[in-house]
């Protein structure tokens, strides 16, 4: 299986942005992570960080052939971007959404993402631990349900 990871805008600057919210960790110490879950649950990743809504859509656009599954933190964007969603559900990929924060317990703005009705599940408020437990439960949907 190879999975790919989206990183959404501001995701970059994390270990200095709002550490309160979102702790110390990189997000090379973040992608370190998933390396090593992925190697744990013998899959591959392939990671990716922009900070551009239409790269993202792109990048989801080119992983129709290649990845089996989609692990996504979107950052703002899972609270605006309906071309996001669109891309998820257009090619037809299993995903499943991550938040380092739990967007839930913050501003009522954050109640709201357009990704969570179209992705297989959602992990929010465990900080880095949210990729690594999102990529297991990931991992496992794709295996439970492969012909
Ligand atoms: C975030 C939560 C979003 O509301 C915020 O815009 C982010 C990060 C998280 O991982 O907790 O950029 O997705």
């Amino acid at each position: 299986l190879n999975i790919l990871v989206l990183h959404g805008p501001n995701l970059n600057l994390l270990g200095q942005r709002e550490p309160g919210v979102y702790g110390s960790a990189t997000l090379e110490d973040i992608n370190r992570l998933l390396e090593t879950e992925a190697k744990a649950l013998q899959v591959k990743v392939s990671v990716l960080q922009s900070n551009h809504e239409g790269v993202l859509v792109d990048t989801i656009h080119g992983a129709r052939d290649q990845h089996s599954g989609i692990l996504i933190n979107a950052g703002a964007y899972t609270h605006t971007s309906v071309a996001i969603r669109d891309a998820i559900a257009g090619v037809n990929i299993p995903t499943v959404e991550v938040h380092l924060s739990n967007i839930y317990r913050r501003e009522p703005f954050r109640h709201h993402s357009y990704i969570a009705a179209i992705a297989v599940g959602q992990i929010s408020g465990f900080g880095p631990d949210s990729y690594r437990l999102g990529l297991q439960a990931l991992v496992h949907h794709l295996r439970q349900n492969q012909p």
